[in-house]
């Protein structure tokens, strides 16, 4: 019987334990059953622009601490909305049934696409279309349906809660209010995992609007007990009771084109007026999706990796790779591009939190 060919892309926004993923798929494919696996360059845009290579052993060997993703990604090539530059104006185009025919003459039994719901969402599409597919979730946002946790998550928290407790010393130090606004799109996870791990003290996650002067009230309370600082950690997605999300950018070509971010100075400024207490509002930005992955995160990467190949033998194709309790799972790929899993606002860590007395910014 022919030895099996795959190949691999990972689309979206990077996140550390890509890497991690990347090695484990291609040392099982390559130790356990022989296979050939081929690396796609820059997610679907490889497959639209034919940029791939044959990876080795070697070519693995040496990136499992590697943040980001050795082939590159892209969160603007989505092969069935293609952005096409014709005499200076952009046009966009449905690529996808010359990305079919290029992933035809690459022979493969499965393609194997690392990403958040956009680029499983693309894989879906494919697989409607023909094409066997295997999704893999990756996300430090922590918000793919079907799974309990995303690689890049636990790597993100590390980041942030490092970044709060810096913040902590010099908010104490001119008793300020230090505003921390984390990413994470429509999903708090990020900002309630980082809080709680840093201890803020009120922490405002998407799923739970925001009353300005419950906040406010929360840090005076805490100036008239001799508290003369608080942490405030806010997800970019945040928004208060009856307002909306602070939208930075839009970008076109996406497949998710909202950008957050800003909600941080609203707040800050908002708070400055109410309270008279001096504010200031860092932004966590990018840094949360660089640099190395956490051990936590190189051990789920290497899991999902392995458990990918275990899919592709028994043909199990139209599947995402998924983590439930502690057993690893297979999850449809058409409910995980159903929309993304947000913080139920009953969560076990929001209830514990509030009962040591964090501020959500909805009751005191
Ligand atoms: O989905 C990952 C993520 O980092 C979000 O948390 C954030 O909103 C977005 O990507 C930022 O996207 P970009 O890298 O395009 O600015």
């Amino acid at each position: 019987m022919r030895k099996k060919r795959i190949a691999i892309l990972t689309g979206g926004g990077d996140c550390p334990g890509i890497n991690a993923v990347i090695r484990a798929v291609v040392k099982k494919a390559i130790v356990e059953h022989g296979m050939t696996v081929i690396g796609i360059e820059d997610g679907f845009e490889g497959l639209i622009l034919n940029k791939y290579k044959t990876l080795s052993y070697d070519d693995v060997s040496g990136i499992l601490t590697l943040g980001g993703t050795i082939l590159g990604t892209s969160n603007r090539a989505n092969p069935y909305n293609y952005p096409v530059i014709k005499r200076g104006k952009t046009e966009y185009k449905d690529l996808s049934k010359s990305v079919k025919q290029n992933i035809k003459k690459l022979n493969i039994n499965c393609l194997i696409c690392v990403g958040g719901d956009g680029t499983l969402g693309i894989a879906n599409n494919f697989f409607k279309d023909g094409i066997p597919v295997i999704g893999v979730p990756k996300t430090i946002d922590n918000d793919i349906k079907g799974t309990d946790i995303t690689f890049g998550f636990d790597s993100a928290v590390q980041i942030v809660t490092e970044g709060i407790d810096r913040v902590h010393t010099t908010a104490q130090s001119h008793h300020r209010v230090m505003i921390v606004e984390v990413m994470g799109r429509r999903a708090g996870w990020i900002a309630l995992y980082s809080g709680v791990a840093s201890g803020g003290d009120i922490i405002l996650i998407p799923e739970i609007p925001y009353d300005i002067n419950i906040v406010a009230e929360k840090v005076r309370q805490r100036n008239k007990k001799g508290k003369r600082f608080s942490i405030v950690v806010i997800a970019e997605g945040a928004r208060p009771q009856g307002g909306d999300v602070i939208v930075q950018r839009i970008v076109k070509d996406s497949s998710e084109p909202v950008r957050l971010g800003g909600i941080g100075f609203v707040l800050g400024e908002e708070l400055e007026k109410i309270t008279d207490l001096e504010t200031r509002t860092v932004v966590m930005g990018h840094l949360q999706r660089g640099g190395a992955p956490t051990p936590f995160d190189r051990i789920l990467g290497s899991q999902l990796g392995t458990k990918t190949i275990d899919l592709i033998n028994n043909e199990e194709f139209g599947n995402m790779v998924g983590v439930k309790g502690s057993n690893f799972t297979k999850v449809s790929l058409e409910l995980v591009a159903k929309g993304v899993r947000l913080v139920p606002s009953n969560h076990i860590l929001v209830r514990s939190a509030r009962s040591m007395g964090t501020c959500f910014g909805d009751t005191l």
